[in-house]
């Protein structure tokens, strides 16, 4: 069975793609330091997979620690690589944390992984690459704008280390995962203050807020608020295995936009949240939140012409789920 190296695998994302390379054949090991996760998330994994997993807890930007688990592990076929801080406004306050620990952990990554000759890697990267673009719904050679923020800059320095070495790489461009496993068995697990708005919306359902202050209601869109691309986790860890069965059948440098190519506003995320969930949220209009763009969503035929992949799962099973994880959470 092929080892798949998951850097960042017991965290959000990660967690959901080491079960779904696990159901796909693949042997995942995860090397993870649990700096802003739980081991909730590998006791999790386990449990959804009815089997133990190799896990290394081991800083990703640490060579020596690396180069041991290379050693250690012998043939890889290919690492995939979600190691990184995630929060923008954190980002904005301690740009170094963000430049060491982002490019740093591609570094040491990318130089074992030519050393240990394991020439395939998918690449966490984001939408937020784009900035505001020009034409909706956004393709994958849309021109990166000038970065919101350092997380962003971090996610277009990396995809362009990707591009300068010799290794064979799928940069996957995140739209707004939401959601959790059926299970609610793993998730987001951070300790980062929730500033993305679904998990907002549950804390607000929980009683944990008493409100959410909508960012903004005078948009050029239909109902004046903000356009995302909302993608259920469990399709977007899908979109990892996808994309590494493809790379190692088709060596070379790729990007892909992952979302459901469908818009939806502030005010009908928080509408499909109260009908999946039978419950009121409470909310206010606020002002506009600063580096906010008005609307993305992806265009996903590249993706779907070249991985086979798209969306699958429901909003109205991601609100569910997002709220299932939220009771149960760690
Ligand atoms: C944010 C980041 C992006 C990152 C992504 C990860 C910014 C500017 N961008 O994207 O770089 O890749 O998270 O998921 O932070 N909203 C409210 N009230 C709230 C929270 C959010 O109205 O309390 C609105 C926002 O204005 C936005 C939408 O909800 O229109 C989604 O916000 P969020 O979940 O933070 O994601 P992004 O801003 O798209």
């Amino acid at each position: 069975m092929k080892k798949i190296l998951v850097t960042g695998g017991a965290g959000y994302i990660g967690s959901h793609t080491v079960v779904e390379l696990t159901a796909l054949g693949y042997t995942p090991i995860i090397v993870d330091n649990l700096c802003n996760t739980t081991i909730q998330n590998i006791e999790g994994i386990e449990k959804i997979i009815g089997k133990k997993i190799k896990w290394h807890n081991t800083d990703c930007t640490d060579k020596v620690g690396m180069d041991k688990v290379f050693a250690e592990e012998g043939t890889i076929e290919g690492a995939i690589h979600f190691a990184a801080y995630k929060a923008v406004e954190e980002s904005v306050q301690n740009p170094q944390k963000y430049y060491d620990n982002n490019m740093g952990s591609l570094k040491v990554l990318l130089e074992l992984m030519c050393k240990n000759k394991v020439k395939n890697i998918i690449f966490s990267s984001s939408c937020t690459v784009y900035g505001m673009p020009d034409v909706l719904p956004v393709t994958e050679d849309a021109p990166f704008k000038k970065a919101e923020s350092p997380y962003g800059e971090t996610k277009q320095i990396c995809e362009g280390m990707l591009k300068e070495d010799t290794v064979n790489s799928v940069a996957l461009r995140y739209f707004n995962p939401i959601g959790s496993h059926p299970s609610a068995l793993i998730g987001d697990c951070s300790a980062d203050k929730p500033s993305n708005l679904v998990p907002i919306i549950t804390e607000v359902a929980i009683g944990k807020r008493e409100k959410i202050t909508v960012f903004g209601d005078d948009y050029n869109t239909p109902d004046g608020t903000c356009i995302r691309d909302y993608i259920h986790v469990v399709d977007l860890a899908k979109s990892h295995v996808l994309a590494m069965n493809f790379l190692i059948n088709n060596p070379g440098k790729y990007a892909f936009n992952v979302g459901t190519g469908i818009g939806i506003s502030v005010l009908d995320a928080v509408k499909a949240f109260e009908k999946a969930n039978n419950l009121k949220i409470n909310f206010s209009i606020g002002p506009r939140r600063s580096g906010d763009i008005e609307q993305i969503y992806a265009n996903g035929s590249f993706v779907k012409n070249k991985l086979g992949w798209e969306a699958k799962e429901t909003l109205e099973q991601a609100m569910k789920s997002a709220w299932e994880w939220e009771k149960l959470k760690c």
